[in-house]
Formats: C-alpha cells, structure tokens, sequence
C-alpha cells in the first residue's frame, strides 16, 4: 500500500504585521528661506513667517535632475528589507503607492523590482495620491491574509517638485520628495486590527493634476492645483471619521491609541485631528516641518522617523491615515 502524502496546511494567515521599516530622502534640502529667495527671482512673494504659520513646514527635500520615484523607493525598501532581517528574495509582493511615477508605464513598482533584482512576484502602482499608502496597506494585508503572498513590500515614494508650478505659491511651498517603506509579513499575532478606506469622486476638482500625455505633448495643465480651503474643510471631517471607524472594528477606543501618524500635509489639521481625538500633540508623529508634505510617501517616511529615533516601540497601538486627492481617504490601526 502506498503511503498517503501529508496533508498540506490550508490555514490561512491570522494576522499581518509591519517586520520592518525604512525610509530615504534626497540630499538637497530647500529652507523656507532658501525656497522664497528662488521663488523672488520668478517675481513670486513668500515668506518663512507665512510657510511656518499656515503649514508648519521649515523645509523640504527636492531630488536632483534625473532622480525619480524608484530610485527614492528602491533605498527606502532595501532599509525596511534589512530591518525586516530579511533578504530582497524573499519578497513576493511589491506594492507602490505613488502619483509621481518613472513613466506612463510600466508600473514604478516593476522598475523597483527589476532594481532590486527580484523576478516573477507579482508588482503594481496604487494610485490615491496621499492616500495612497495606507490604500496599499490595506491591500497587501487583505492579498496576505487570503494566502496570495507572504511578505510585502509596501511602498511611498513621491517626486512631487516635477509637478509644482513654481509660479504658483499657493502650491509650491507645501510639497517635498521622499520614499517610506515597510515590509508586511505574514503572522500569527496581530498586527493590522482594523482598516477603514473611503473615495468621493465628486471632490476630483479640489486637488488634481489636469494633464495628461496626447499624441506626443501634454495635454491639459501637468502641475498640481488646489483649493487650499476646501482641502481644508474636507480632511478635517473625513480623517476623524476614518480614525472612528478604525477604532470601532478593532473595539478599541481613543484612549488605546499610542502614536497617532497622519498624512503629513499640513500641521494644521493634524492638530485639529488630534484634538478631536482627545490627543494630545505628544502623541502625534510629525515631520511636516523637515519633509514638507510627500503625498503617499509621508506617512511611511513619519512612521520610519519614530521607529528609528526609539518614539515607536513594538507592541505599541498605530492609528494611520490618509486624505487626498480623488478625494480619498482613510485609516489602519495596527499593533507595532
Ligand atoms: N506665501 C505668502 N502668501 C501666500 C502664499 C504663500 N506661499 N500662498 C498663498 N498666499 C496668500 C494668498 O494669495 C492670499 O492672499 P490675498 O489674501 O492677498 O488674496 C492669502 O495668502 C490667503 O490665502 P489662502 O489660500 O486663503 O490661505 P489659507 O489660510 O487658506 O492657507 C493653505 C493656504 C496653507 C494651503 C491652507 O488652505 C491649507 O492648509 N489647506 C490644506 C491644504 C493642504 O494641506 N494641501 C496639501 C495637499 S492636500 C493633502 O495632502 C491632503
């Protein structure tokens, strides 16, 4: 009688959890001041003061000519791989969240795979602008969970300065490049608890970049427009929205949150996200003022800060979240 094989194991991941982070910025980085002498040589008026008050932001990194958004997400992973104490083979899911992408195709994701020397993983963009990470999150947990990987690469990486409009001051003061990474795994303790992700396509206009590429030219306008104000009103609303739901699905509750790690648009609405949490400021990661907003690159670049600087400490409780353009929007709660 032949022996029958041993059953394979058919159960699925519990949970997923964050093994690793890394982040990477460009060397150059524009002060206030420096940025409002350049933006003077065009004839446009700024200020520290006005930058400081409004945002937060005291400065930002540009990449250099000829950077883009794989360079930035390839030293970013490599830093979340060897934290993970991993090796780059032993990722089998890259996920790129980015607005700001090497070409029209393909993805940044397969260009960051092919650097880092990966092959037959499956790899794609995600694109919810500053949302995007934690949309990226969210479906690496879910394709983890439903046994179709084991250990992801989620990344941010922006090259927003190739889409400012440096006569556009409304604009061009509140965006810096930079890339932040995790690496996902596969666990039987949690780990992501809860996410929350939203999109409202009525709102496409507040925050967008109405261009695109046509016959050889572009078409339309490629620089990033915004009504400030209406950003404003709308993120406050949706982001205390998002960080309920969260909360409730994990049946947690304010008082269990550790470290708060916003979108880091504008210090404005985070503060007044954390006041209508009931948190105080000395929970809330913030690197607006050294990075500037990084769309989908500033919440892993934040959460990588707090790791490496000893703030975040494993077992603590993260409540994520991202607004931005589409509009979009939402949160992950997550055991470090
Ligand atoms: N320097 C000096 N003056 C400026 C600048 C600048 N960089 N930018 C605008 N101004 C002037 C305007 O021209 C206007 O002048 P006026 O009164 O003579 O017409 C005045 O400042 C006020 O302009 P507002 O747009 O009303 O300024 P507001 O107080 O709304 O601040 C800001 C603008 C900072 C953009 C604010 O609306 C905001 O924080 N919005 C949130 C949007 C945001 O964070 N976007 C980031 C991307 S979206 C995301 O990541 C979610």
């Amino acid at each position: 009688m032949t022996p029958s094989p041993t059953p394979l194991s058919t159960a699925l991941p519990k949970y997923t959890r964050i093994a690793g982070t890394g982040s990477l910025l460009p060397e150059r980085q524009v002060s206030n001041a420096e940025l409002a002498i350049e933006l003077a040589g065009r004839g446009v008026e700024t200020s520290d003061d006005w930058i400081v008050e409004r945002t937060g932001i005291r400065t930002r990194h540009f990449v250099a000519p000829g950077t883009v958004a794989s360079d930035l997400a390839v030293g970013a992973a490599r830093s979340a791989i060897e934290a993970a104490g991993c090796q780059a083979q032993d990722i089998d899911l890259i996920i790129v969240a980015t607005s700001t992408p090497d070409m029209v195709f393909p993805s940044t994701a397969c260009i960051v795979q092919q650097k880092l020397g990966i092959v037959g993983c499956p790899a794609f963009d995600l694109q919810a602008v500053c949302s995007g990470f934690v949309y990226a999150l969210t479906v690496a947990d879910a394709m983890i969970r439903s046994g179709s990987a084991s250990r992801a690469l989620v990344i941010g990486a922006e090259v927003f300065s190739r889409i400012l409009d440096f006569n556009d001051r409304g604009t061009c003061v509140l965006f810096g490049d930079g890339a932040g990474a995790v690496v996902l795994a596969a666990s039987d303790t949690p780990g992501l608890l809860a996410t929350d992700l939203h999109a409202d396509g009525r709102h496409v206009g507040l925050l967008c970049v109405p261009g695109s590429v046509a016959g050889g030219q572009v078409l339309g306008d490629p620089f990033v427009r915004m009504d400030g104000q209406g950003v404003f009103k709308l993120a406050v609303g949706v982001l205390e929205q998002a960080a309920r739901a969260v909360l409730a699905k994990a049946g947690r509750t304010e008082a269990d949150i550790d470290w708060l790690i916003p979108h880091q648009a504008n210090i404005r609405i985070m503060q007044s996200t954390a006041r209508k949490l009931k948190l105080g400021m000395d929970k809330v990661i913030v690197t607006v003022a050294d990075h500037g907003n990084t769309s989908a690159a500033s919440i892993p670049l934040a959460l990588d800060v707090a790791v490496r600087s000893g703030r975040v400490n494993r077992g603590d409780t993260l409540l994520l979240e991202g607004v931005g353009g589409g509009f979009t929007w939402g949160a992950v709660l997550l055991d470090y």
